[in-house]
């Protein structure tokens, strides 16, 4: 398996834990962090019915789409790999993202469940855009929006490129990196750049 797929299948495993997560304190010492995390990972075997029906339904068979930019996937853009999901998604589709800098506007519409965005740990990619307030509105001016549940991200860096606000001078000069607007997303090892509400 490609290294990319090997963190495809880990991160399944980790979305299908995830709501365990959030009933245990995170510990404050970065040290403890892997033990903890590692103490609530469970299989998908030994979560039996606990999880959503329709997580598991969506889990039992995932796809896997690869962007990469010099060629090899199915797409060089992660935008066109989103539209290539059907609205109404019912499946996992894990969009696996090769290393490079995407200049792109991201958006995840809520009619896509399921996605998930993909990097390889060891050479993540960088999302970037330059979408400000003025230009989008607060809100709309994020690289990378995910507005459908059951998304997950890990491996990434996320960045709003705009230039830094002059304090007091620049009007509209919010630029926010990254909006997830759906429940039941987890992201991990992630980065996330801007100069203002990031
Ligand atoms: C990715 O973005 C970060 C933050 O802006 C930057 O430090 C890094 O150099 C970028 N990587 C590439 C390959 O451009």
């Amino acid at each position: 398996m490609e290294n990319s797929e090997v963190y495809a299948v880990i991160c399944i495993s980790i979305l299908l834990i995830a709501p365990v997560i959030v009933s245990q304190q995170i510990p404050a010492d970065k040290r403890q962090v892997n033990a903890w995390f590692e103490g609530i990972i469970k299989p998908v075997k030994e979560r039996g019915n606990s999880l959503d029906p329709e997580l598991i339904q969506a889990e039992s068979n995932p796809k896997v789409i690869k962007v990469r930019q010099g060629g090899g996937g199915e797409f060089n853009s992660v935008k066109k790999a989103i539209e290539s999901v059907a609205l109404g998604n019912t499946k996992r589709v894990i969009i696996s993202i090769g290393p490079g800098v995407y200049k792109e506007k991201i958006k995840i519409e809520r009619g896509k469940p399921f996605i998930t965005l993909l990097g390889n740990p060891k050479n993540m990619p960088n999302l970037t855009f330059g979408g400000t307030a003025k230009e989008y509105g607060t809100v709309n001016s994020a690289t990378l929006i995910a507005e459908s549940n059951y998304f997950v991200a890990a491996n990434l860096n996320i960045v709003n490129l705009a230039s830094k606000p002059e304090g007091g001078k620049t009007i509209g000069g919010q630029v926010v990196a990254l909006r997830v607007s759906g429940d039941r997303s987890p992201i991990y090892n992630y980065n996330i750049y801007g100069f203002q509400e990031t």
